[in-house]
């Protein structure tokens, strides 16, 4: 089978597709022939070995495991010993964690980690980046935000993965939107729902005069000081994008102020509570509430050119390989 080697951390160009021999399930595990696999920012700060503080459990000198990619989509060809939420032939999704090894035809993975069976009414393209955006984005707003309707939620970075299913999620909860993007991503951000737009090559939206319940930073690009003004007196700041002066914010709003500042790392959640969140957040993809937005769909021999479009920083939603070409 064909997969997407890192060796050394670096640019897209350290990547390479190589032939190997397709992985065997062992007990308790499935093998997944790979129709659709994501390629997310998180993909390229691994493959760049980024923040350098993250080698210390991705390796130190280079990638532990080679194969790069988490989310996938794609259909149980085989499966070990004692294996009985699952059957040879069913159509799963989900991300595969720390093992990744999601940018191949087939992998391997434990029955028991972030894998659901995919519903019809999502296509293996669509559901192969759920864990990214979508998934990350209703930890964030449901698990830890708790918003409620008539709430109003700011969202940076409204155009990237995150983004575009925060901007979906919250209006699904009831929340009064306003969604920071540049002039060409305007449109997509209202088409998404967003009720307000600013627009971040024109104005900057932390000296403006409204305040929101909850301003969601998805790309990091602002901070819990330079928001505090515009949170109402029990705001929340909350970013998924981890630094020292966020994690000082986290600890010290835990202690003093009624204005909070937030970062989980969504995938070091249980298997079982994103598995659970996923359950949730399905329906809502059912009912047309939420829709998945891709950018751009690269044939897997095309890997390279996927991350050097993520590492331009400009993605709108979510960006796909797809295992066969
Ligand atoms: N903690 C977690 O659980 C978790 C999980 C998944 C991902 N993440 C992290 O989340 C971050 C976001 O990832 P992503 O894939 O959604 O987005 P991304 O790829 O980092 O960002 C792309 C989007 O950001 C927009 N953008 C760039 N600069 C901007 C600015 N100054 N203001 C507003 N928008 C701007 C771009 O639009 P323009 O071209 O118009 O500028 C583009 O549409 C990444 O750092 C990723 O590693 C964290």
């Amino acid at each position: 089978m064909r997969a997407v080697f890192c060796t050394k951390y670096g640019t897209a160009e350290v990547l390479k597709i190589k032939e190997i021999d397709r992985p065997q399930p062992k007990e308790g595990e499935i093998l997944i022939k790979v129709v659709a696999a994501s390629v997310t920012t998180a993909d390229s700060m691994m493959r760049k070995g980024e923040p350098q503080f993250s080698r210390l459990f991705l390796g130190w000198k280079r990638p532990k495991n080679p194969i790069v990619g988490t989310g996938f989509a794609g259909i149980i060809k085989d499966k070990g010993e004692n294996v009985d939420n699952f059957k040879v032939g069913d159509e799963v999704f989900g991300e595969t964690g720390l093992t990744f090894s999601s940018n191949a035809e087939y992998v391997v993975m434990s029955a028991k980690g972030v894998v659901l069976p995919k519903p019809s009414f999502l296509s293996f393209k669509e559901a192969a980046p759920m864990c990214d955006g979508a998934l990350t984005s209703f930890n964030f707003l449901k698990g830890l935000a708790k918003i409620k309707a008539g709430q109003t939620v700011l969202i940076n970075g409204a155009s990237g993965s995150l983004g575009v299913a925060a901007i979906q999620i919250a209006k699904s909860m009831g929340a009064i939107v306003t969604g920071v993007c540049s002039t060409k991503n305007i449109a997509l951000v209202q088409s998404l729902g967003a009720d307000n737009v600013i627009d971040y090559t024109k104005n900057d939206f932390t000296t403006g005069s409204e305040t929101y319940d909850v301003i969601y930073d998805t790309i990091g690009k602002s901070s819990f000081s330079k928001c505090k003004k515009i949170l109402v007196t029990n705001g929340i700041y909350m970013s998924p994008v981890l630094d020292l002066t966020l994690i000082w914010n986290m600890m010290s709003t835990s202690i003093f102020g009624k204005k909070k500042a937030i970062f989980q790392a969504t995938g070091m959640r249980s298997s079982a509570d994103l598995n659970k969140l996923l359950k949730e957040l399905l329906p809502s993809f059912q009912q047309k509430k939420i829709k998945m937005v891709i950018d751009k769909i690269y044939p897997l021999k095309d890997a390279i050119k996927a991350h050097e479009y993520v590492d331009t920083g400009r993605k709108r939603g979510n960006v796909v390989l797809l295992m066969e070409g």
